[in-house]
C-alpha cells in the first residue's frame, strides 16, 4: 500500500512539472541605468536584493522544481515588477521617491522576504547593515515629494 501511495505521489510530482510560471525574458540594460549608491550599500543590495530585484538572478537548484518553483518564480517576477535596481534610471522622480520610502520602510521587517532568508543565509543583513541601508534610502528622500 505504502509503495502504491509513493508511486502516485511521485507520478503527481512529475506531472506538475509541466506547470511552470514563466518569467518575462530580461531586457537589455546598460550599466548607467543601474541605481547609484556607495560601494558598501551596492554590495548589500547585490547580495540581499538582486535575486528578486534585478535581472541578475541566481536561480537556486529548487527554483525549477514545482511546486517550489511557482513560489520562487512569482517572487522574482513580482520583485522585478515592483523594483528593478538595474533599470532604476527608467523610473521618474516620483517613482524613485516612492521606492526610497519603500526601502526605508521595508528593510526592517519584510525585505528581504523572510522565506527567502530561511534558505539564503548569505543574504541575511545584520541590524547595523539594515540601519545603513535605511539611512542611505532616507538620505535620498526629498521633502517636496
Ligand atoms: C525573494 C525575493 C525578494 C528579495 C530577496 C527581496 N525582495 Fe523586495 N520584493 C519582493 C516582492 C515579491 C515584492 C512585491 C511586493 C510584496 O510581495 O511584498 C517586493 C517589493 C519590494 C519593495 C516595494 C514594496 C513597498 O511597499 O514599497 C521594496 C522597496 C523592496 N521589495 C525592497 C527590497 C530590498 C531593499 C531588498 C533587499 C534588502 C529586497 N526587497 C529583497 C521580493 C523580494
Amino acid at each position: 500500500m505504502f509503495k502504491i501511495i509513493l508511486a502516485w505521489l511521485f507520478g503527481a510530482l512529475i506531472l506538475i512539472q509541466a506547470i511552470q510560471i514563466s518569467i518575462p525574458k530580461p531586457e537589455k540594460v546598460t550599466p548607467d541605468e543601474e541605481i547609484k549608491a556607495p560601494a558598501e550599500i551596492m554590495k548589500m543590495l547585490k547580495t540581499s536584493c538582486y535575486d528578486c530585484h534585478s535581472y541578475e538572478t541566481k536561480m537556486p537548484w529548487y527554483g525549477n522544481i514545482a511546486p517550489l518553483s511557482w513560489e520562487v518564480k512569482s517572487h522574482i517576477k513580482e520583485g522585478r515588477e515592483w523594483l528593478n535596481f538595474q533599470t532604476w534610471d527608467r523610473y521618474d522622480d516620483e517613482k524613485k521617491q516612492k521606492l526610497y520610502k519603500g526601502i526605508a520602510k521595508t528593510i526592517n521587517f519584510s525585505m528581504p522576504m523572510p522565506m527567502y532568508l530561511s534558505l539564503h543565509k548569505e543574504a541575511k543583513l545584520s541590524r547595523e547593515q539594515r540601519r545603513q541601508i535605511k539611512e542611505w534610502a532616507e538620505s535620498n528622500i526629498k521633502e517636496d515629494y
